[in-house]
């Protein structure tokens, strides 16, 4: 019995990681495998990598008996998602909708029983509306998603929450703040890739940009961290969770981290691109209580921690 995790980037590789620590030997099925920049966070002689695409139902289905896998965790995900998203609308529909639609029901037909798909606080940040406030007789009852990236989020959810309801599919899905954290691969958002260049600029005496916006951000490694514990947890009486720091972190959260990680290092505020949803103000923090509650997540990296820890492994690999 094995974990399959698709999608083997940014999040996948650090829960292979946490998987291969703990003793087992995860199953990563990935369209366009990034060996170099996955032998960095796992050992590879300790995981089972094979190329495959969520698309295809039938490589999908081959890869659930061929390693009988027990459990997936679903990270496959479209080229910088939310800026990706606004530029190829109808590739990310595809991928997010119908590859979790696929996941879900390779699970249903083979028996699969826990399904964790990563989802995303744009869930709780991009929407507007619902000035109906919650009544269902009004066309406004529900606030919308305001970006094809959190329109897709919302689908994924929605859909796997009655594969459990219905079909016995026991679906969690994670909600992500911004992910940040060592991948030297191509992939993640482009809020990964500004903390990724700020980090990188500063360790080279460059001036670094910092992120524009006060947002909710998450270290990969607490990212996967909430994923495994959401992989093990016992029967669940909630099915969504917020997996984020906690707290909103700007501008100057982000300088000041920065500079005790660089200790010298020059920054300014980068431009914010222009209408991009990606890297919007975030007006609150996310709620984490369910996830501490339900399944024991408590961040362990804060913007300080995840600064350093990042800057350490950027200078690690020299
Ligand atoms: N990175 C973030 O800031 C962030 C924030 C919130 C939520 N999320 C979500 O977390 C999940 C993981 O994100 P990530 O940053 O690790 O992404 P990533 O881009 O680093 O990794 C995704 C992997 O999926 C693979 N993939 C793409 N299409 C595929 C297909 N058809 N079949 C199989 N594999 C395919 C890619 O090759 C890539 O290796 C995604 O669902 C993403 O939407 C990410």
């Amino acid at each position: 019995m094995a974990v399959l995790i698709i999608g083997a980037g940014l999040v996948g590789s650090q829960i292979a990681r946490i998987l291969v620590q703990d003793g087992e030997t995860p199953v990563l099925l990935d369209r366009a495998p990034q060996p170099a920049a996955l032998g960095e966070i796992v050992d590879l002689s300790k995981v089972k990598l094979i190329e495959g695409d969520v698309l295809q139902p039938f490589s999908l289905t081959q890869a659930i008996r061929d390693h009988d896998i027990s459990a997936i965790v679903h990270m496959a995900a479209n080229p910088m998602l939310t800026i990706g998203a606004q530029k190829d609308p109808y590739a990310s529909i595809q991928l997010n909708i119908m590859g979790t639609a696929n996941v879900l029901e390779a699970a249903r037909v083979l028996g699969v029983k826990r399904v964790v798909v990563a989802s995303s606080n744009v869930l709780n940040h991009h929407i507007e509306g619902g000035e109906g406030k919650g009544d269902p007789a009004r066309e406004d009852a529900y606030a919308r998603p305001i970006s094809i990236y959190s329109a897709c989020k919302q689908a994924v959810e929605n859909i796997g929450l009655n594969y459990a309801r219905w079909f016995g599919v026991d679906f969690v899905a994670v909600r992500y703040g911004a992910v940040a954290g060592p991948w030297g691969g191509a992939g993640g958002g482009g809020p990964s890739n500004v903390f990724r260049s700020m980090l990188q600029a500063a360790l080279r005496g460059e001036e670094a940009l910092l992120p524009p916006s006060r947002m909710e951000w998450v270290y990969s490694k607490d990212a996967a961290m909430g994923t495994v514990l959401a992989l093990r947890a016992g029967a669940l009486s909630q099915r969504v969770f917020n997996m984020t720091m906690g707290q909103l972190n700007g501008p100057a959260e982000m300088l000041a981290a920065l500079q005790a990680a660089v200790p010298g290092a020059k920054a300014r505020v980068n431009k914010p691109a222009d209408g991009s949803p990606a890297m919007q103000d975030n007006r609150y923090a996310s709620d984490l209580s369910a996830a501490k509650t339900h399944l024991g997540f408590v961040p362990q990296f804060q913007m300080p921690a995840a600064v350093a820890d990042m800057a350490q492994w950027l200078q690690s690999r020299g």
